[in-house]
């Protein structure tokens, strides 16, 4: 009898340490949100429509909408953020995310984020840096199988026999990389940082993994000498400069700007190259008349909805593994809490040093 009542009393919440009552109440099952197309949906979206009308025809709204809708109950009820890749779909990038950026920015958020749970509007390596910097937090991936040809190139033990083929070179990783290899390696790069990571070791002769042509690229623009691995991102490889020499041809005046994932020829018949992020803002600050963004295909619509006047030309290359992120599978990562990000804590550890020693380089 003792006993039983015993066993009552350590199982009450009361007595539970906090961190596991926290993660009681993030996982606490919720109802089924209620997704038909109501007067009410129509009201309480409408501000929210009025960003994607131009892109999303009215016709399409209604679909959209009860999902808008409930997810930004839900990320409330959950203490939840969406942080969205600027790849993300309109209705993903301007309607339920609380932060869009490049893979910099979504990291030094992650990192300062005061929310319980993140869903990542985004690829895997990116929930795992999110899940790197914040491993206290619940990350979630709306579709596990969101993956990226350029992590999917190069693993741990790949990073592990180039250190005993260039003994003492440093190697710094792209963000785009698995948790295990981020581990591996003295630092990690984003696009937008990758000349000044490589610059800050203060040495002769770096290895650059995964990506070839950020490796060529960051090459052109710095006196050390790059050992680089073979890996390619699917969507910019397949750019030429042939058929951005078309596009000249056909219209006159417009700038072309490419992602430094591009191959290096594609890069020289470009105006400007830069991450998603400064492509964003060359956009922005210098409104051309015409542009054509060398990239995946979201973005111009994404960067279209916040430039009237632009006229985007849109060759599109999309990415299929961005593109598995739906808002209906971000409604059921809030409604199921799935699916989780697991790294193991010694790992991880170690992948954070690479992340943050890059976050600390101004
Ligand atoms: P950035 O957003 O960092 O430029 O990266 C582009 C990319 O390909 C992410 O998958
Ligand atoms: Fe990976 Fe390329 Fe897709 Fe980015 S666009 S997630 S680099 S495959």
């Amino acid at each position: 009898m003792q006993a039983t009542s015993a066993k009552a009393v350590l199982g009450s919440p009361a007595h539970l340490p906090d961190a596991q009552k926290r993660r009681e109440a993030r996982f606490a099952p919720v109802a089924l949100p209620n997704l038909a197309w109501t007067p009410e949906v129509a009201r309480e979206t409408a501000h929210l429509y009025e960003k994607v009308k131009a892109i999303i025809p009215p016709i399409e709204w209604p679909f959209h909408a009860p999902y808008v809708k409930a997810i930004n109950e839900l990320k409330k009820q959950r203490n939840a953020v969406i942080l969205a890749h600027n790849y993300q779909t309109p209705e993903i990038y301007n309607c339920v995310a609380d932060v869009v950026g490049d893979s910099l920015q979504l990291a030094r958020i992650a990192e300062q984020s005061e929310a319980d749970v993140i869903v990542q509007g985004g690829v895997h390596f990116m929930a795992e840096t999110s899940k790197i910097l914040s491993p206290d937090k619940t990350v979630l991936i709306p579709d596990s199988q969101a993956g990226c040809s350029l992590a999917a190139s190069i693993t741990g033990e790949d990073v592990r026999a180039l250190k005993r083929k260039y003994p003492g070179v440093p190697v710094v990783a792209y963000v785009n990389t698995s948790a295990d290899v981020k581990a591996e390696v003295d630092i990690c790069c984003t696009s937008s940082n990758a000349v000044k990571i490589v610059e800050s070791l203060g040495v002769d002769t770096v290895i650059m993994v995964p990506d070839r042509f950020l490796a060529a690229n960051v090459a052109r623009q710095t006196k050390v000498k790059i050992i680089a691995w073979h890996g390619a991102c699917e969507v910019h490889e397949r750019f030429t400069p042939e058929e951005l020499l078309g596009y000249r041809e056909a219209e006159p005046g417009i700038e072309l700007i490419a992602h430094p994932e591009c191959p290096p020829e594609v890069v020289d018949v470009c105006d400007f190259s830069g991450s998603t992020a400064a492509m964003i803002d060359y956009v922005k600050t210098r409104r051309p008349k015409k542009v054509l963004l060398v990239t995946e295909c979201s973005m111009a619509d994404n960067v279209a909805a916040e430039t009237p006047g632009v006229d985007f030309i849109r060759p599109c290359n999309l990415c299929p593994h961005m593109k598995r992120i739906t808002l209906p599978k971000i409604l059921d990562s809030l409604v199921y809490m799935r699916e989780e990000v697991v790294i193991d804590p010694a790992l991880a550890a170690r992948a954070r040093r690479s992340v943050e020693r890059m976050i600390a380089v101004k």
